[in-house]
């Protein structure tokens, strides 16, 4: 970079249909305000004529597939991004070659929402990157009657939005309903309009107000009760954030476009066509306030991803990635930060838990332990006389660092797997810093304020430390990991994290990782041994009751985000050693017999008495079992050192050549 700022010159293609403004040209204009606001030069056009530019954006691939092979005879090292917005992602690709071949051209694919990742192809998946459509509500908002129930629908007419069924269904609500229907949106397609213009003349729950200017159509959102999306198929419906910018709950059909912004378990889905299932709910959300009280709630859970400050750094992000960022050679960074975006965490934890309790036993996943309440309490953990595993790899990496680094080349960088607040990597930092000068050090976490944290601390103190963050689950951390490094590489995974999966869950992920990797490149896995039962059950049942209320605050965490009751207090911890399985399982034991309500879900769960609710399993590991899960995923086992108890272990793995 030359020490000046890097503005971009980047144009905008999106197909036009009339005057009508579509959903990409919208987008478009979005994207160009955003991108000036950055400091770029950024203009919309309907099609590429030739002017100069450095990042070609395409709205909708086969549209603009002219425009875009025509940048890149012109410009072979431009840069191509193409916008998925809709039918393009979803089911439009396979019979278009000329979308299909944009698709490869481009160098970098945005999508909608995370499940459109999903549903790209692998070669496609690595380049594509989640861009949420944000949304504000609008500052003046009507209020309706108190006595009214108006519910809108906005989307032009046309037949993939299905956009007759919500009046449809508005037929067959019981005589004493109020609900009304405003239904804005140009008749794209005429023969939809005639029938809207008929639907009215006989369906007095209906009303089609015929195109709005986008700030209309806003505040016609933010003054309903509802939204209701009939879509057969969206890339994911810029109108679902309004609404949800808006506090207003939305109706959607269970396409993957609003399962990728609301989440599977969301309670107000209903299926494509079906428009009996539709009349139920909207009569459901007429009648029942606690029910349309919990919708909204979940919607307004979701909020916050749709900030337009999290659009701004996504498009920030995906600009820098290609041309470097505006003035970034004058701000001395040393620091990266790659975010996966995946669905928020609300929408997990609540699909996670509507999954885990259909199981039996039912079942929670461990992952939803580290709130900021638990994060602490594993903190204690770590400190407690009988958690043993932190002190014995702390004891292990200080004594033997000096011995590691000998091993490994000049120029190694680091890996981090699940680093959490990194202070055991610190033993390896120092020396490599001092041996080498310089030090590359890629983590991944899942939380992104512990990765913030512990990047602001090392940079501070470590001034030929360079750092790259990731901000992912591990299974799309690896890849990434992997190519934010230059091998040589030591990838760190510690602390008997690798003790949460099952263990060919653990070898196939260890192969995957290994796949990653290049020859000559170092892991260093640090696992917990197997041993006497009663050290063990000690260390997950601690005389202090630690253990128990970190075990116990996952009940409070679902409490709170869910609306239910489940009431920790009516809990009991247990840790059991399963000796033949060499793993510890935690239960929460109900005590008394009962019904559980879950509002957010929509749903109740039936406890018995004494039924025991699986929260974690810890796999120890023998020295045998260590080897053979470095041989069956494809490592060498270079050294393996121990502490002075021998209750854990860390070993070094090395990938041999091809
Ligand atoms: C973070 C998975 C390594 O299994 O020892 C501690 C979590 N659970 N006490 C472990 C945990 C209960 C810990 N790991």
């Amino acid at each position: 970079m030359n020490g000046t700022t890097n503005r971009a010159r980047i144009v905008l293609v999106t197909p036009h249909v009339g005057a009508t403004p579509t959903g990409n040209r919208v987008t478009a204009e979005r994207w160009a305000r955003f991108l000036g606001e950055l400091g770029h030069d950024a203009r919309v056009v309907a099609e590429w004529g030739g002017e100069a530019c450095d990042v070609l954006v395409a709205l909708h691939a086969s549209k603009s597939a002219a425009s875009v092979e025509a940048f890149r005879a012109r410009h072979p090292r431009g840069r191509v991004v193409v916008v998925l917005t809709g039918t393009d992602v979803y089911g439009g690709m396979e019979r278009d070659p000329a979308a299909r071949a944009t698709l490869a051209r481009a160098d970098r694919l945005v999508v909608l929402q995370p499940r459109a990742l999903r549903a790209l192809p692998a070669e496609l998946r690595a380049k594509a990157r989640v861009v949420r459509q944000s949304a504000e509500r609008p500052p003046f908002v009507e209020m309706q009657a108190a006595d009214a129930f108006e519910v809108a629908v906005v989307g032009h007419l046309r037949a993939v939005k299905d956009p007759m069924l919500a009046a449809r269904a508005a037929r067959r609500l019981p005589s004493g309903s109020r609900l009304c229907l405003l239904h804005a949106g140009a008749a794209l397609d005429v023969a939809i309009g005639a029938e809207a213009r008929e639907e009215m003349q006989s369906n007095l729950r209906y009303r089609w107000l015929g195109e709005l200017a986008h700030d209309d159509a806003r505040r016609l959102i933010a003054r309903s009760r509802l939204l209701v999306l009939t879509s057969r198929s969206e890339g994911g419906a810029n109108v679902v954030s309004e609404a949800i910018a808006c506090g207003v709950p939305v109706l959607s059909t269970r396409i993957d476009g609003s399962l990728g912004i609301l989440g599977e378990s969301y309670p107000g889905y209903f299926e494509v066509g079906d428009e009996a299932a539709l009349a139920r709910l909207l009569d459901r959300c007429e009648r029942d306030a606690r029910f349309l009280d919990g919708l909204r709630r979940w919607c307004a859970r979701l909020a916050p991803t749709f900030a337009p400050e999290r659009e701004r750094e996504a498009r920030r992000r995906l600009v820098e990635e290609l041309v470097g960022g505006v003035g970034v050679a004058d701000r001395r960074e040393r620091a990266s930060a790659i975010v996966v975006e995946s669905e928020p965490e609300f929408i997990r934890l609540a699909d996670s838990v509507a999954r885990g309790l259909e199981r039996s036993p039912k079942a929670y996943e461990c992952c939803w332990f580290y709130d900021e309440a638990g994060s602490r309490l594993f903190e204690e953990i770590c400190a407690l006389p009988e958690y043993y595993l932190t002190r014995a790899e702390d004891e292990i990496l200080r004594a033997h660092a000096a011995e590691l680094v000998a091993r490994l080349p000049r120029g190694v960088a680091l890996a981090e797997l699940g680093s959490g607040s990194a202070t055991k990597t610190r033993h390896l930092i120092e020396p490599l810093l001092a041996r080498d000068g310089c030090l590359d050090y890629a983590t991944v976490d899942i939380s992104e304020s512990a990765l913030e944290d512990s990047a602001r601390e090392l940079l501070a103190r470590h001034p030929g430390l360079a750092m790259t963050t990731i901000c992912a689950e591990y299974d799309d951390g690896l890849a990434l990991l992997a190519r934010s490094t230059r091998a040589p590489r030591l990838v760190l995974w510690l602390g008997s994290n690798i003790g949460n999966f099952h263990r060919p869950d653990a070898a196939a992920f260890l192969s995957r990782l290994r796949a990653e990797l290049a020859p000559g490149d170092h892991l260093l896995l640090g696992a917990d041994l197997r041993k006497d039962r009663a050290r063990l059950e000690a260390a997950y049942d601690d005389a202090a009751g630690v253990t128990a209320r970190f075990n116990l605050n996952l009940l409070e965490r679902i409490d709170r985000e869910l609306g239910s009751d489940f009431d920790a207090a009516r809990f009991d911890h247990r840790a059991v050693y399963e000796e033949v399985e060499g793993r510890i399982a935690m239960w929460l034991v109900n005590r008394e017999r009962r019904t559980v309500r879950i509002p957010l879900l929509d749903r109740t769960v039936e406890l018995a008495a004494g039924e025991a609710v699986h929260t974690e399993y810890s796999y120890k590991h023998s020295v045998e079992e260590l080897d053979a899960l470095a041989r069956d995923s494809g490592f060498r086992v270079a050294a393996r050192w121990f502490d002075r108890e021998r209750l854990f272990a860390d070993t070094l793995l090395v990938v041999e050549d091809a």
